[in-house]
């Protein structure tokens, strides 16, 4: 499987580190083989090798801070477009970063690999929240995979579980934690540290968004509120269509104050369905420490799903970080490698 990265961040890298890491165990249990023959990054520069590039000298570079196009290859200086138009490659990684308003450059970019025939794999959430409806039916024309784990809840299994797992349940209402800068914050303040010492670890961590507004004004987490609402509940909502609230108006005083009642501050999430039609919405809540979502602290998210079969489904796991991020296009991978 030759793969292209567009976007080599946090978690193109991630993902390149779990490739080398797991080369042999991918072999052995899948007969997964795969060889990464481009590379276009914004600010790390671009690198293109029909016969494949060398990962771990490019992950080095990288880590050195040296431009990938300063690398001997094959038409080393393009951009995105010109890599997309000119690669040979059967996969297309978009991993660039998320503008929930335009959902560009990655749109354009998920929309032009499609169209040259090649499967897509992405953890950007702006394409999915603005355009899934196209970019699905794209896809399903050309005959493509188009898959996208790794936009809700990082590579906890959130989307596969609801397409494969409950397949043949209805699904009434979606409820849960969804960002894991947020959450992140929200603990470690609980702890005693303040707003901006516990955002500037979280951006270290690699939690946060490029620019970390989108996480603590909520936008991140109603990106991903309206790709539910849109890819489980066939809804057309667009992130602007949803009321919307982060954390920037919580201060540590609040937090002190809920925990003297016995209660927790979280960032909610929910998408439901009712006889008006489908809904969402992000807002902070004061619950219980006896919630269930009260318990889950630091960047973990957590994800209630209402069904009528088997009434409420709960699924927890990491929201965010550079390898679980990066796991999740892992996962996509081997699912079309299963299939193709
Ligand atoms: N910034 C996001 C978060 C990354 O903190 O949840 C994962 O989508």
């Amino acid at each position: 499987m030759r793969l292209l990265f567009i976007g080599f961040g946090t978690v193109g890298q991630g993902l390149s580190e779990l490739l080398l890491e797991k080369r042999d165990e991918l072999a052995a249990s899948y007969g997964f083989d795969a060889v990464v023959v481009g590379i276009s990054d914004m600010l790390k520069g671009s690198a293109y090798d029909p016969d494949g590039l060398d990962l771990a000298a490019a992950l080095a570079r990288v880590g050195r801070g040296e431009s990938l196009s300063d690398w001997p290859s094959v038409g080393r200086s393009w951009d995105a477009p010109t890599m997309i138009a000119e690669a040979e490659a059967d996969v297309m990684l978009e991993a660039t970063y998320t503008d929930i308003s335009t959902g560009q450059p990655a749109t354009d970019h998920i929309r032009a690999a499609l169209e040259r025939g090649m499967h897509v794999t992405t953890t950007n959430k702006g394409p999915l929240a603005l355009h899934s409806r196209e970019l699905i039916e794209s896809a399903r024309k050309g005959g493509l995979q188009f898959l996208y784990e790794g936009t809700v809840m990082a590579g906890t299994p959130l989307l596969n579980l609801i397409r494969e797992t409950l397949a043949g349940a209805a699904i009434h209402e979606m409820r849960g934690i969804l960002n894991g800068t947020t959450n992140y914050i929200l603990t470690q303040m609980e702890g005693g540290m303040d707003y901006a010492a516990a955002l500037a670890q979280a951006q270290q961590l690699g939690y946060a968004e490029a620019v970390p507004d989108a996480d603590v004004l909520g936008w991140d987490a109603l990106a991903k509120v309206t790709i539910l609402a849109n890819v489980v509940f066939g809804a057309g909502l667009k992130p602007s269509d949803s009321p919307c609230q982060g954390i920037t108006e919580i201060s540590s005083a609040d937090i002190v104050r809920a925990a003297a009642d016995g209660q927790r501050y979280k960032l909610i999430g929910r998408v439901w369905r009712d006889g008006a039609g489908v809904h969402a919405s992000v807002a902070p809540q004061r619950l219980p420490s006896t919630h269930p979502l009260a318990g889950v602290g630091g960047a973990t998210n957590a994800m209630t799903i209402t069904t009528d079969a088997l009434g409420e489904v709960t699924i927890i796991g990491p929201g965010a970080g550079r390898r679980q991020t990066g796991f999740a296009l892992l996962n996509d991978l081997l699912t079309m490698w299963r299939h193709s």
